[in-house]
């Protein structure tokens, strides 16, 4: 059956949202659970300005503490150069680099035009020179939140080229949960057709409850790489309206009931989303972890027995 790569993101896109700071420990002992659910890629931390984002100001200290276990890739987001000198000295298996394809969004994100964030990355993979792999996550691919409809060609045309500058992946972001199923296949299709050589992962968010839909309609489309983060948590800080990632536990809950190979340990990935309400102190949307796996059956009640 088909391989399903999942990156959880819950430590870097999962908790810059949240309002009150997370203990490097806790984040470090979370990353260190998920690493022996058999997740392909986690991405850890973001070498962002502290300042920007200050969930993340432990980054060179995560990065230092958490066990790493080989066949899991340890990737780390990255905005500029600065990011990425830092991310070397981390030792971080693949840069994920950001922009948007949204004008509006990468102003309000990054403080910087499209075409400055291209030329900054662009700057960031010469850096690079093929020491470490380099993934592009576009933001807002299928819509965004101030701008509305972001054309397809202006998706196509900086996944070009980024993969004119040798990228290994791109991620295709709906940042703020703005597309459906038909829109994904499409999409989908499109890119894998144009794109045959480099890794393409989708990142959905469910803030419209349509991100298994979306991630049911890549996968029939051929997609085999996602991103998901741990209980649903997620969002960008500088998207109005912006709501949880999908919840990992869901959609490989979901893909492994239907037979595909997720190379994750299902129970053991479960009983660590049910430990994540402690870890930010609330409680998180994912669904799988609430109700349990179908295996999980309730006792009859007495009086079932007595009608038989
Ligand atoms: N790591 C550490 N510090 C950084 C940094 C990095 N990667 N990039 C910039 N800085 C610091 C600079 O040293 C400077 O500090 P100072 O004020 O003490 O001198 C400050 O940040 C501003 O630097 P500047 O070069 O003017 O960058 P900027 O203000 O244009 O910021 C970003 C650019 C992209 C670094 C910043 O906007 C950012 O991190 N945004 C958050 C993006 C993000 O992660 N969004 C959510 C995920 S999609
Ligand atoms: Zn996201």
């Amino acid at each position: 059956m088909t391989r399903i790569y999942f990156n959880d993101v819950v430590t870097r896109d999962g908790f810059q949202i949240e309002p009150s700071f997370i203990p490097t420990a806790d984040k470090v002992r979370l990353i260190d659970e998920l690493s022996q659910c058999g997740f392909a890629k986690l991405e850890v931390t973001s070498f962002t300005s502290p300042k920007a984002i200050p969930m993340l100001r432990d980054a060179e200290e995560v990065m230092g503490k958490i066990q790493r276990v080989p066949g899991v890739e340890y990737t780390v987001l990255v905005p500029n150069l600065r990011g990425a000198e830092r991310a070397f000295e981390s030792r971080a298996d693949e840069f994920n680099l950001v922009m948007s394809t949204s004008e509006t969004h990468n102003l309000a994100n990054l403080r910087m035009t499209r075409e400055k964030s291209f030329s900054g990355l662009a700057e960031v993979i010469k850096y690079v020179d093929g020491r470490t792999p380099i993934n592009v996550s576009l933001s807002t691919c299928f819509g965004c939140p101030m701008e509305g409809e972001v054309p397809e060609n202006v998706v196509e045309g900086f996944a070009e080229r980024f993969a004119d500058l040798g990228v290994r992946g791109l991620t295709i972001c709906d940042t703020t949960g703005m597309t459906n199923p038909k829109q994904v296949a499409q999409m989908s299709a499109a890119l894998q057709k144009r794109f045959p050589n480099l890794q393409l992962t989708m990142h959905f968010h469910n803030t419209r409850g349509m991100g298994l839909a979306n991630v049911l309609a890549a996968v029939q489309s051929g997609i085999t790489r996602f991103d998901g983060s741990l209980g649903g948590l997620g969002g960008c800080p500088y998207a109005p309206g912006a709501s949880g990632n999908i919840s990992s536990e869901d959609a490989i809950y979901m893909l492994d009931a239907m037979g595909y190979e997720t190379g994750i340990n299902v129970p053991r990935l479960i009983h660590l989303a049910r430990e994540l309400p402690l870890i930010v102190g609330h409680p998180v949307p994912g669904q799988i972890a609430k109700a349990g796996s179908t295996c999980d059956l309730h006792p009859t009640p007495d009086y079932v027995d007595e009608l038989r």
